[in-house]
């Protein structure tokens, strides 16, 4: 696996793959991988000659300084689990000046309204973030596949909105929630709980699917009642949302229209750990 450590040398490569004809798939990372990125590169590898990832904390996403600087970073441990898994061919690790040569801000995006929504209003500003990185990458990456999980599928609409909007002729592809045994979802900032509170948080995904078990024969707002009572008894976690929302357009509703797809969305705190989760809602 090559690690390619700067944008020149990325380009070198990139400038390489392209000449030989290779089709690309590239799946971005903040890194502290988990089986959640792998299920990624599986992804990429089964529709790709060449799998890419990178690897970067980017810093104009996080608008809380101190997440930022608790965010897990192992760079030597990430790269040993991408050599293992082999289903990766070359780690892109930028430096920030690589990604923002002059000033690490973001650029305004307009999203249609989907940054706006549920992950907008608790993260001001977070979106523009992840746009403004994304766009980086891909223009430096040029891959003709990315992959980014549902575990984040407002990210992933925002993604799918940019590409097309700046016409970037990349397929976006988001793939299924990885879960631990117990049913949450993976996430690297899962690393920061006990093993007893990933044990606890489990409550969760079985939130999510009780709630598709009632979808339909109970009212939005009762099913929101009887999330919250569920939140209220788990001693040290605070609900800070749960909704059900049009897949597309990402608003909350409170009526279901049968023509429509639905998805519950729910963020906890967990010992200081926001925890996102995502259902689709059959
Ligand atoms: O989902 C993530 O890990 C990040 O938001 C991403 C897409 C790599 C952009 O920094």
């Amino acid at each position: 696996m090559e690690v390619l450590r700067n944008k020149k040398t990325l380009q070198d490569f990139i400038e390489r793959q392209r000449e030989m004809g290779k089709k690309i798939g590239f799946a971005p990372t903040m890194g502290a991988l988990h089986n959640g990125h792998l299920s990624l590169y599986e992804a990429a590898r089964a529709e790709n000659d060449l799998v890419i990832s990178s690897i970067f904390v980017n810093p104009t996403q996080f608008n809380n300084a101190e997440d930022l600087k608790k965010y897990p970073r192992d760079t030597n441990r990430d790269i040993k689990i991408l050599e293992t898994s082999g289903l990766v061919d070359a780690v892109y690790i930028p430096e920030v000046q690589d990604i923002y040569p002059e000033k690490a801000e973001s650029q305004p995006y307009d999203f249609d309204g989907l940054e706006n929504e549920m992950e907008g209003k608790s993260r001001p500003g977070h979106f523009d973030g992840v746009g403004t990185v994304v766009e980086e990458l891909f223009r430096q990456v040029k891959p003709d596949n990315a992959y980014f999980g549902e575990k984040d599928f407002q990210q992933l609409a925002i993604i799918k909105k940019m590409t097309e909007k700046k016409h970037l002729h990349i397929n976006i592809h988001g793939v299924d929630i990885y879960r631990a045994e117990n049913g949450l979802a993976l996430s690297s900032r899962n690393q920061r709980l006990s093993e007893n509170r990933r044990e606890d948080s489990k409550v969760i995904y079985e939130t999510l699917v009780k709630v598709n078990d009632w979808f339909r024969t109970v009212s939005i707002p009762e099913i929101k009642e009887r999330v919250q009572d569920i939140f209220d008894d788990q001693a040290g976690m605070q609900m800070e949302y749960f909704m059900i929302a049009d897949e597309k357009t990402l608003k909350e509703t409170d009526f279901f229209y049968k023509d429509k797809s639905y998805r519950a969305f729910i963020v906890v705190m967990v010992d200081g750990v926001r925890l996102i989760d995502n259902m689709h809602l059959d």
